[in-house]
């Protein structure tokens, strides 16, 4: 008969150990650039891990003791029972390389986790915080005469003072379906983010504080022109000439207690029709610069949230 083995079970080589990686690898770079990459990579590292550590543990299970009986001397007393069989049994249990690959993947968790913390801490934390995130009041609706652009500044976050000043073209477009219809365009040009003007005078003796914002209505304007580079914009924000690569940002609003609330701000690659019949083509805000639509969209480096 075979003696027992007298060493410890050591498993082979594995790949699971670098499935792990790469999945924690996406998990990173998701974090960074999307979550439904942050997603896939959580998944990838989890089944990775799931079977790594199955490995691990498999070699962990109670070696059985060989079913032999005790060797006899000829003459002599017999062989050590099952007592010693039993001691050294429980030392194969738990032999050194194990729990050294045990520890080595339980620190490399901890490190992971003290690393990544904090990324996902400061990518979450805003939504929690709300910080700038508030809708912004820009005023009662009878200071936005129809069809005419008014001119509205104010601050973002008014606790971070003039720093946080917005500028806004609001024109109200009179009722759609019962409801008061606006365009609402941001002034950041959709090439490098320089600040757009109307083409056309303001009628600064109208000019309007009402707390942190102001309101200038605009005589008559034939659509927006960047100082910087020359952009072009029509007055509903369309790209007409120049280097931008789409139509201005437009904000979300909506209507509370007969007052006008400025929301989110997002990109818009075209507007089809004019006022309130128009069709905007809305994506998620972009950089200035970023195409959102085309084959443009898909060749422009991927961008983190923002
Ligand atoms: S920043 Fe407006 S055209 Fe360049």
């Amino acid at each position: 008969m075979q003696p027992p083995e007298d060493h410890p079970h050591v498993p082979g080589p594995s790949l699971w150990p670098v499935g792990f990686a790469v999945g924690a690898v996406v998990l990173m770079v998701g974090i960074i650039i999307s979550w439904w990459v942050a997603g896939l990579g959580a998944v990838i590292a989890l089944a990775f891990a799931f079977l790594w550590v199955r490995d691990l543990t498999a070699g962990t299970e109670l070696t059985h003791a060989p079913d032999v009986e005790p060797e006899r001397a000829a003459d002599g007393p017999a062989a050590p029972g099952p007592a010693a069989t039993s001691a050294s049994v429980t030392e194969e249990r738990f032999p050194r390389s194990k729990f050294l690959e045990l520890s080595t993947l339980g620190l490399g968790g901890v490190i992971g986790g003290i690393v990544t913390a904090p990324a996902v801490g400061f990518m979450i934390a805003p939504a929690f915080l709300k910080q700038g995130s508030k809708d912004h009041d820009i005023g009662p609706l009878t200071d936005y005469p129809e069809g005419k652009y008014v001119v509205a500044t104010f601050m973002s976050d008014p606790a971070q003072g003039e720093v946080s000043r917005r500028t806004a073209y609001v024109r109200y477009n009179g009722p759609l379906n019962g409801l008061p219809s606006f365009t609402v365009i941001s002034n950041h040009c959709a090439h490098l983010g320089c600040p757009v003007q109307p083409n056309g005078p303001l009628e600064e003796s109208q000019k309007k504080q009402i707390r942190d914002v102001t309101l200038i209505p605009t005589v008559s304007i034939a659509g927006f022109g960047c100082p910087c580079h020359g952009g072009q914009y029509d007055t509903e924000g369309n790209r007409t000439s120049g280097p931008p690569v789409r139509a201005l940002d437009r904000y979300s609003f909506s209507i509370r207690n007969g007052h006008l609330f400025l929301g989110h701000p997002f990109s818009v690659s075209h507007v089809d029709g004019t006022g309130a019949g128009a069709k905007i083509h809305k994506w998620t805000l972009a950089f200035p610069g970023e195409p959102v639509s085309g084959l443009e969209s898909w060749l422009y480096p991927i961008q983190p949230p923002h």
